[in-house]
């Protein structure tokens, strides 16, 4: 009883910007489960939720690091065979002066350290819309600034460079690109990359970028990385075992620098000094680095075939539905259809459509779409029949409306 009347802990009021609606729109979706709808989780990105799994060899170099003393703490950075075996892989994407490499906790880790070592209060970065929305959590986090620049729905999705251009001001200090896009699927074209660049030299910003579904990609769409195009310009390449090798709960990830030396050298330090300060990521885990990128790629071939039939399904599906439209993914395993009704709001259209067909899917608004648009995304990664169930309970759910 005299517990009831303590006042309650005031949380910071950094943590009030920081929302993640791929897993917020569970707690809608748990409330329909309890009223007995079946749920049908189009909302995350997770493969190993269905029939994909890790590669043999990348579960088994964990075994193997687990009962060969890899228990201890690892170097802040990572051990030193994995980190070499990054930079085979960063070289082979045309990535040249590397200056530094670590490995963290997932992608998401080094992104956050990366960012929290260059962005001061008031700072602001350059972010996709729709993009995914880490970004956005770990900028409110710090008390910074996300300056978003739309990609262009009508050139599939592609980033505008001119509107990245229009939002530069004295206060940014770098320009995030998800190549390939979540929650978009689309791919940057070489063009569109080298345009990025001439404006990061320009008004001397970093470039965040954000190839975790480097290998998922499709229709001979080419990935080009952006870090190989120029050398005067300081770029982050972020990756990880997550979406590529099938292992998302493995947390394994990593960020690779390049650029001047010069130019880098303070912003790298700061990164190694954050570094230090958590000591470590997953020792056994980044064991399995070296195996899972110097080793055969052949698992990749049956991924690819798999996610191409269910995206070319999910995009015949959508592109059928009067009232919603569909731009074709190139890469990941993402689309993000449009709601074309106007003043739909498609927060209260995904929350009605768990609660009357159990299908889960996230609303554009929580990736950040142009004023004005309304979508939401689909993971196409379940099986056919489960995607072709939920999309014919999202069309009689349309034609009801
Ligand atoms: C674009 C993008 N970056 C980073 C991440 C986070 O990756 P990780 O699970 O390795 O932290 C994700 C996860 O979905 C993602 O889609």
């Amino acid at each position: 009883m005299a517990e009831l009347s303590q006042p309650t802990i005031p949380p910071a009021q950094r943590t009030r910007g920081v929302t993640y609606a791929i897993r917020d729109i569970l707690l809608e979706a748990s409330k329909a489960q309890a009223r007995g709808k079946e749920l049908l989780y189009l909302n995350i990105g997770d493969p190993n939720q269905f029939d994909f799994d890790t590669p043999p060899h990348v579960r088994q170099a964990i075994k193997d690091a687990l009962d060969s003393g890899r228990n201890g703490y690892a170097p802040s950075a990572g051990y030193p065979e994995s980190l070499e075996a990054i930079r085979r892989w960063a070289e082979g994407k045309g990535i040249r002066d590397i200056q530094d490499i670590f490995i963290g906790h997932g992608a998401s880790e080094p992104i956050e350290i990366a960012l929290s070592a260059l962005v001061n209060r008031g700072d602001n970065v350059l972010t996709p819309a729709p993009g995914y929305p880490l970004y956005t959590a770990v900028l409110a986090k710090l008390e910074a600034e996300e300056n978003p620049y739309y990609l262009d729905e009508a050139n599939g999705w592609q980033p505008d460079p001119d509107d990245i251009q229009a939002r530069v001001n004295p206060r940014t200090r770098a320009v995030v690109l998800i190549n390939p896009n979540n929650p978009t699927g689309s791919v940057c074209s070489r063009a569109v990359l080298e345009r990025v660049l001439e404006i990061a030299a320009r008004h001397r910003l970093v470039v965040f970028a954000d190839e975790i579904y480097d290998r998922l990609v499709f229709d001979g769409a080419t990935m080009v990385s952006i870090a190989s195009l120029r050398r005067d310009v300081p770029v982050i390449t972020f990756s990880g075992l997550a979406k590529v090798f099938i292992g998302p709960g493995l947390r394994v990830g990593w960020a690779v620098t390049s650029g001047p030396a010069g130019v880098l050298k303070d912003y790298v330090g700061a990164m190694q000094q954050l570094t230090r300060a958590r000591i470590c990521a997953n020792g056994p885990m980044q064991c399995a680095v070296p195996h899972a990128l110097d080793g055969p790629l052949g698992f990749l071939t049956e991924v690819l075939v798999k996610l191409k039939r269910r995206r070319d399904l999910t995009v015949r599906a959508m592109n059928a539905i009067e009232g919603i439209s569909c731009v074709e993914p190139k890469g990941a395993f993402y689309c993000f259809p449009r709601l074309e009704v106007p003043g739909l709001d498609d927060k209260r259209w995904v929350t009605e459509l768990v609660h009357e067909t159990g299908v889960v899917v996230v609303h554009g608004s929580g990736f950040r779409q142009r004023p004005g648009t309304a979508h939401f995304r689909i993971v196409y990664l379940p099986p056919e029949d489960v995607l072709e169930r939920a999309y014919d309970a999202i069309a009689r759910f349309m034609r009801r409306r």
